[in-house]
């Protein structure tokens, strides 16, 4: 079965990530898989809403950690930098439904989700720093945005997670509910959004964003740019190999 589901019913594209038992990390060919879809629910005009789902035990544990050590991002147009440019620039609703661990990319893509809904299992964590690495997706800008510069940094510097309360209480997340039901409830939520007239909606959302639209693009280029030097370097290295050997990291010599 496909590692990315794309179904579209009632006006709502929904993506599941479906890469369990790996939990949900992403590799370049899931990416690619998810930049296509949203472009294909940008351009359908039957299309009023997306989703982006996981499973009830596990969003995503980020991205897949050999496959970033082996083939690292190079270009402006690799699957990954495409992904998060469509995200963050999708014109449409999207709502979010997250349970389990929500890992790197899994808690900065929320920053680009309207609507967000958690299981109380859900936990999210941006640990980048602890990965030799810098935050993606413009996280940067709008994590201390969101939830101030120093939970940001507790997130961002010492790459500590938060559990679902947290993010309810910092506006990372709309309601929580239990993981079984998390889904259907941004099912419900996205078939609200897509009764309404779509024009309202695209106007209301671009409205929303264009503030900070054009900032969010140049933090997320500089991003790109300091990640995938950084991915090469020997902290990135040393920390993805511990990872993939299953031992703690020594950044002792880098
Ligand atoms: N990349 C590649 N593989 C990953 C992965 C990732 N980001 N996260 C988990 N996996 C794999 C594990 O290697 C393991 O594979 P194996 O069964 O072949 O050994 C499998 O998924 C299960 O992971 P495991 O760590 O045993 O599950 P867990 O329930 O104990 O913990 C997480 C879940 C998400 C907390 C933990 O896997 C984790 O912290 N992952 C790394 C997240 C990360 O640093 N992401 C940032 C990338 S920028």
């Amino acid at each position: 079965m496909s590692e990315i589901q794309t179904h579209t019913e009632d006006g709502v594209t929904t993506l599941t990530l479906n890469r369990v038992d790996k939990k949900n990390s992403l590799t370049a060919a899931m990416y690619g898989a998810m930049a296509d879809a949203l472009q294909a629910a940008a351009d359908d005009a039957a299309v009023r809403v997306l989703v982006i789902q996981g499973h009830a035990t596990i969003f995503s544990a980020g991205n897949d950690i050999a496959d970033f050590l082996n083939n690292p991002p190079a270009k402006d147009d690799a699957p990954v930098f495409r992904f998060l440019r469509g995200l963050a620039g999708f014109p449409k609703p999207i709502v979010a439904a997250v349970a389990g661990p929500a890992v790197g990319v899994g808690t900065t893509l929320l920053m680009h989700c309207d609507l967000v809904y958690a299981g109380d299992n859900a936990a999210f964590a941006m640990p980048f720093v602890n990965l030799g690495l810098v935050p993606e997706a413009a996280s940067s800008l709008l994590a201390p945005r969101l939830m101030g510069h120093h939970r940001a940094a507790e997130m961002l510097l010492l790459g500590e997670p938060i559990q679902a309360e947290t993010a309810l209480e910092i506006g990372l997340v709309n309601r929580i509910v239990p993981p079984t039901e998390v889904n259907a409830l941004a099912q419900q939520q996205a078939r609200k959004l897509a009764a309404k007239p779509l024009s309202s909606l695209v106007e209301t959302k671009r409205l929303m964003k264009k503030g900070h639209a054009a900032l969010v693009g140049q933090q997320m280029m500089e991003e790109a740019g300091v990640f995938g030097r950084m991915l090469r370097e020997p902290a990135a290295r040393e920390a993805f190999t511990a990872f993939m050997e299953k031992r703690k990291p020594d950044f002792s010599k880098v």
